[in-house]
């Protein structure tokens, strides 16, 4: 007779033994925590509770019908599609890349993947050495190093800098990591960015490229929101000034509104090691993911094929983004709140240090306590500076504007899409008439009147407000 069931646990498992163990590098990996703010917002919501929801990067329009179609189209094409992509597709992404941005590279240098961001943590296992990040940087870059087993080598760059990413700064923390033994060899950038919204400017770009150059140090971009600068400033890839050198990501999740897609695509140098750099991608997505997903990469090569609607629909969605993002920026600098001017994506970066008093009366000290005195005393979710590398108690918070542009009343999905159209119809106008011309946007206004009496309450006396 078996006896092992009698001295099971109730949970099934033998005392004294442990069938699933973590290995240690996912002990204490907590989920993204732009995924679980949105997880954590529709609970609250579904519970009754309104929350103005800046606290997750969704570009949410409706899906172009010219991808809708060709998904449809694709639905039974079930079998497993080459590793890097479709031929067909990574010569669309090419000429698209030359189309739009100037850039020369062929197909041969592309690889599709589901999502840039896949593609990136492969990137990080592939290529040799640790990380230079600058601080603030998008959540996800410093787990995928350390999953990887890199180290990461915050650049300290400064927020009355606007945040912008100097050589200088690089310089210091390449001869700091060196002396701790670290061995930087990959610096990543995001341009637009999250969290800053910022944009490298021509001579950021260059200045950045010949730093990189000159300490043989690799370039990822990653330009996933590239195709969403506002209109004031151009979008500049480092692949311009250093193109044996720089690697960059893109993909049909923001410009496109398509995130659940999971299409990213990754730039390579055309150089002999490029090429040693996509036979080591091949390897790694052969023994990940194999493939892509068939129908959506022949959806995709609709996104990346000229279309005047499609490219018009790109190009809209970019102004109500810009629109949006400038409006609440227009109300954090006449509140007082410092903030770097946003070019491009749909994010805000605010510092609330001058209140640091009066939050420090309230017990707030962290960016962390912040953010959660957001979420419960004004509904308003938002994520903290910390889980962008900032300093703790660095004041500051992102603020995604994307879903600011959802319609109120929308009682069916038609509805909502219908409302949405009719937003990106009045784009071009917005962009002709200037600050002139004014969206009606809800969830906007409630945000612009929520963050007032917000800043009002921190300024009543009795609570010490220091500039
Ligand atoms: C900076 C940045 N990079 C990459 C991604 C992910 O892109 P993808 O959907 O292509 O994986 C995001 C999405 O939020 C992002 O903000």
């Amino acid at each position: 007779m078996n006896t092992s069931h009698s001295q099971e646990t109730p949970t099934g498992e033998a005392p004294g033994h442990v069938p699933l163990r973590l290995a240690s590098a996912t002990q204490t990996l907590p989920p993204s925590a732009t995924l679980s703010m949105n997880e954590a917002v529709a609970k609250r919501r579904a519970a009754g509770r309104e929350t103005i929801h800046l606290g997750f990067g969704e570009a949410a329009f409706p899906l172009h019908p010219l991808l809708k179609t060709a998904l449809a189209e694709a639905a039974t094409h079930t079998s497993y599609a080459p590793v890097l992509g479709i031929p067909a597709l990574r010569q669309a992404i090419a000429a698209y890349l030359a189309r739009k941005r100037g850039l020369t590279c062929s197909a041969d240098h592309i690889a599709v993947g589901p999502g840039s961001k896949p593609l990136l943590y492969a990137l990080l296992h592939i290529l040799e050495g640790d990380v230079l990040l600058p601080v603030p940087s998008w959540v996800s870059y410093a787990p995928m190093a350390r999953l990887a087993g890199r180290r990461v080598i915050g650049v300290q760059t400064e927020p009355h800098d606007h945040h912008r990413l100097t050589p200088q700064a690089l310089a210091q923390a390449m001869t700091r990591a060196r002396k701790d033994g670290a061995n930087p060899r990959i610096l990543l950038v995001n341009t637009p960015s999250n969290p800053t919204g910022s944009m490298f400017d021509r001579a950021d770009v260059e200045a950045l490229a010949c730093w990189a150059r000159e300490a043989e140090v690799t370039l990822i971009s990653d330009e996933i929101y590239a195709e969403l600068a506002h209109g004031w400033r151009e979008h500049i890839s480092p692949a311009r000034f250093y193109p044996e050198g720089c690697i960059f990501t893109g993909g049909l999740s923001k410009a496109f509104s398509a995130g659940g897609w999971r299409l990213g695509y990754a730039v390579l140098p055309p150089t002999m090691a490029g090429k040693e750099v996509m036979q080591a991608l091949r390897a790694l997505a052969s023994e990940i993911w194999s493939t892509t997903a068939t129908p959506l990469q022949e959806a995709a090569l609709a996104a990346f094929t000229p279309h005047a609607t499609i490219e018009q629909y790109v190009h809209r969605s970019a102004l109500v983004h810009g629109y949006v993002a400038g409006q609440l920026y227009t109300a954090l600098t006449r509140l007082g709140v410092p903030c770097p001017r946003p070019a491009g994506g749909f994010y805000l970066y605010p510092d609330f240090s001058p209140w640091r008093s009066a939050l420090q009366e309230r017990g707030i000290r962290t960016s962390q306590e912040l953010a959660h005195y957001l979420l419960e005393e004004w509904d308003i979710a938002a994520l903290p500076g910390s889980v962008f590398d900032e300093e703790p108690t660095a004041l500051r918070l992102r603020f995604s504007t994307s879903l600011l542009c959802e319609p109120d009343r929308a009682t069916s999905v038609d509805e909502r899409e219908a409302a949405l159209w009719s937003l990106l119809d009045q784009a071009e106008t917005l962009q002709l008439t200037g600050k002139k011309r004014r969206l009606s946007l809800p969830a906007l206004e409630r945000a612009q009147a929520r963050l007032t009496e917000m800043i009002q309450e921190l300024d009543r006396p009795g609570t010490s407000h220091v500039q």
